[in-house]
């Protein structure tokens, strides 16, 4: 079967592409404006890159061509923090996916705790397993409605014992939860290894 996506509508292709790439991780992204603070999930994001740290999101207009909240205030304040998104937290940050009028704290509509951050103004969220505080690199409108988000992460937070000496991450305590097509959510239960297969010799620095 092939589909030329120019034979499709948005809605045709956001279904096509939120069904094939699964399973997103979910970021819950606060920010700060004028009104105060402000949260909401993205699963259209990743890791952009390690030099330095770096997060990527990607913000869609609303319906009716506003742009969400989260777009706007980093516009006014360039700084945000990333919140990994796991079953422990999955309703409230639900919650937070509300269109709420500018300026509703979503973080209180969900009874979620705001922290202050360390090295940015936005606050954190204490029940999330792991916190970046970042700062805004560059936003890049991308096609007719979405603006994409690059971030250097400038401070990690992890909840204790997530991650041991060797800064390994605990998979199991950390449980973060994938986003899927429309409702659907997955959970990380199995896992398997695959070694790097080389030819000759072992680089000395793994790069993905
Ligand atoms: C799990 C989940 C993932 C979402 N991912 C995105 C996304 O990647 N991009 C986007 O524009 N909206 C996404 N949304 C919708 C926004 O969270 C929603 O529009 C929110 O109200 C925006 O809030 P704001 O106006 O306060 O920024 C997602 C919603 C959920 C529940």
């Amino acid at each position: 079967m092939q589909l030329d996506p120019s034979t499709l509508n948005e809605k045709e292709q956001y279904k096509l592409m939120t069904g094939a790439i699964v399973p997103r991780p979910i970021a819950l992204v606060t920010t700060l404006g004028p009104l105060g603070p402000n949260a909401a999930p993205f699963s259209l994001f990743n890791m952009a890159g390690s030099a330095p740290p770096m997060v990527m999101f990607s913000v869609g207009n609303q319906g009716d061509g506003r742009e969400k909240d989260t777009i706007q205030n980093l516009r006014h304040l360039p700084e945000f923090v990333v919140h990994i998104c796991n079953e422990a937290i999955a309703e409230r940050m639900n919650v937070c996916a509300t269109d709420y009028p500018t300026g509703v704290n979503e973080l209180v509509k969900a009874g979620l705790t705001a922290l202050p951050s360390s090295k940015v103004k936005p606050p954190r969220i204490a029940e999330s397993p792991v916190h970046m505080e970042c700062k805004v690199m560059q936003i890049i409108d991308a096609g007719e409605r979405h603006h994409v988000v690059l971030g250097e992460v400038v401070l990690f937070h992890f909840h204790d014992g997530i991650v041991n000496e060797q800064l390994r991450v605990d998979i199991v305590k950390l449980n973060p939860i994938g986003r899927l097509s429309g409702p659907n959510y997955a959970r990380l239960r199995e896992f398997f290894k695959l070694q790097r297969q080389f030819v000759g010799e072992v680089p000395k620095q793994l790069v993905d």
